[in-house]
């Protein structure tokens, strides 16, 4: 049974570090959920040395295209697959910041660099931190791969998040959520904490933690249904199903504004996913929420969107989808599909 901080952090560093030897050693299907990555990130992750690919314990694809010279901050980076592909995404004027607590993981995203930058023709800025002492407002954009769910202090790790971030930062983050509250006996149970199914919050304690603290128009990129294959697990995790979950949602209101995307993020020429709900073909103005608009003409985003109209009085909400109907949808997705483990997700 697992209970103070010091304990949690113990037995993430102890699985992380010294029970899993490779993504093919987890008991869900976690690493294999997110859809197949973009093209131009496939492309990468064929760079990337496989000791990095081996030890890949993430649940999504977090990292947004069109970052070029952007500062970007992992927490809890691992083995730094996420760290290689976002360097050759923000390039030789970009930065990579890999903030990790197990050293077994960071000791391999460490010794690869410079292997991997002979094949990337640069040495990227990347910096591996054992601790945070992230500057405040250095970051333009972070990401985090399955990690939250597993800090016994999320609203602590979020404000973190939040004060590294420069005005028009984004956090894009995968982690697993239960669309139940967790009763404390799973809480505290040390074999469950590893795999996230203690630690995963109720969807909507996140969405409250997330507002408390001041982000703007958190939003669903994709939802995927966790399938868990080791029968004790299932067993004492029964009641609760998991998802992989890329950021949540928010009431949105039409303000009369439109946006227009410019087709110039490399790999998105034709069409922009911002959202389950947002989506922009090159040079077609869609009507689009004031959070929407704000999050278009002020973030890191703004060179590739033209935003229209006066942000005028609410003309009332405009229909997002809800947390609930894309987990009933990604549920009813795996229900069909078989139970056995799939060959994970460590090689490109
Ligand atoms: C599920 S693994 C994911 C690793 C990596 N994001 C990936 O996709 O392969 C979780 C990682 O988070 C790290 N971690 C957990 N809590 C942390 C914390 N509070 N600070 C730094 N790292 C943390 C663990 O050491 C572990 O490497």
């Amino acid at each position: 049974m697992t209970s103070t901080s010091d304990s949690v952090h113990t037995s993430v560093k102890e699985y992380y570090g010294k029970t899993l030897e490779t993504s093919s050693d987890l008991k869900t299907n976690a690493c294999s959920l997110a859809s197949a990555p973009h093209p131009l990130v496939l492309d990468t992750l064929r760079k990337i040395p496989q000791d990095v690919l081996g030890k890949f314990y993430g649940c999504g694809n977090p990292i947004p295209l069109g970052i070029a010279g952007k500062s970007l901050l992992d927490l809890g980076s691992g083995s730094g697959r996420d760290c290689y592909v976002a360097a050759s995404l923000v390039g030789p004027e970009g930065s990579v910041t890999g903030v990790d607590m197990t050293d077994e993981q960071l000791s391999v995203a460490r010794e690869n660099i410079e292997k991997y930058s002979e094949v990337l023709g640069y040495m990227p800025k990347l910096k591996k931190l054992r601790e945070a002492g992230v500057p405040e407002k250095s970051v333009d954009i972070c990401i985090s791969n399955c990690v939250i769910n597993l800090s016994p202090d999320k609203p602590r790790v979020l404000q973190g998040v939040y004060d590294s971030l420069r005005d028009g930062g984004e956090l894009h983050f995968s982690d697993l959520y239960a669309d139940c509250e967790i009763p404390i006996a799973v809480r505290t149970d040390d074999s469950l904490l590893g795999e996230g199914l203690a630690g995963a919050l109720y969807v909507k304690e996140f969405e409250k933690i997330v507002r408390d603290i001041g982000f703007a128009c958190p939003r669903i990129l994709a939802v995927s249904h966790l399938q868990i294959y080791d029968s004790e697990l299932l067993a004492k995790t029964k009641g609760i199903n998991y998802y992989s979950v890329l950021q949540a949602d928010e009431n949105e209101l039409d303000r009369g504004q439109t946006a227009t995307y410019n087709g110039q993020i490399q790999g998105n020429e034709c069409e922009y996913r911002l959202d389950v709900d947002n989506v922009f073909k090159q040079g077609v103005p869609v009507k689009v929420s004031g959070n929407t608009a704000a999050l278009l003409e002020h973030s890191w985003l703004s060179k590739y969107f033209t935003v229209s109209g006066p942000a005028g009085e609410s003309g009332g909400p405009i229909e997002t989808s809800s947390i609930e109907s894309l987990m009933d949808k990604a549920r009813s997705a795996t229900s069909s599909c078989s139970s056995v483990k799939p060959a994970c997700c460590g090689s490109a």
